[in-house]
């Protein structure tokens, strides 16, 4: 199936079904590993929210959720200069933080947070991305936990934009060149 979102074509990558079926997976492994933790869930926005909302229901241990928002794609699909737009609440000093985030590309986002996080001095910081392109950098950013590696397309959906649009569309779709 394949859908047009700001006159491009997309079609189907990953389909809902997978996606569950991974999300509930790591659910399962963070729950096992955060047993005994003092867990903070920080989810990256806005990109973040569709996982972040069907992982916390496959977490079954109690946890804190707070949110950051970083922005480097600006309108499209040219990376910009990355700003914190807004900040956690949450106090993460001495706590466990798992920052959640839709999509690694470069990486440059998630190390640009990750920075500020640790900054705020928590007792562990560990990464869960939906999707990582295989172009990043892995030497620099570990990912404790991936749902996806993908090639080097542009994607929307669950979460991810084309320019604000598609972000509620249930499957992942790639751009169809
Ligand atoms: P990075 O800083 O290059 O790793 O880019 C990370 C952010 O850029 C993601 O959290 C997304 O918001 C956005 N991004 C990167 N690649 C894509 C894509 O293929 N589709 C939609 N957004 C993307
Ligand atoms: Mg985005």
């Amino acid at each position: 199936m394949s859908v047009e979102i700001n006159g491009r074509k997309f079609r189907i990558l990953i389909e809902s079904s997978q996606i569950s079926k991974k999300v509930s997976e790591l659910g399962k492994k963070i729950t096992q590993d955060y047993r005994d933790k003092d867990l903070v869930i920080i989810c990256v926005l806005k990109g973040g929210l569709i996982f972040l909302a069907d992982l916390v229901r496959q977490i079954e241990i109690e946890a804190e959720i707070d949110f950051i928002w970083a922005s480097s794609y600006k309108d499209s699909m040219e990376a910009g200069e990355i700003e914190l737009l807004t900040d956690i609440r949450i106090p993460i000093e001495n706590r466990d933080v798992l920052l959640v985030e839709d999509l690694i590309d470069s990486g440059a986002t998630l190390d640009f947070i990750r920075q500020h996080i640790l900054s705020k001095h928590p007792k562990s910081l560990k990464i869960c991305a939906l999707i990582r392109k295989n172009k990043t950098p892995k030497a620099n950013i570990y990912i404790d936990y991936l749902g996806f590696e993908i090639g080097d397309k542009f994607i929307v959906g669950y979460g991810t934009d084309f320019a604000e649009h598609g972000r509620n569309l249930p499957d992942i779709y790639v751009i169809d060149n």
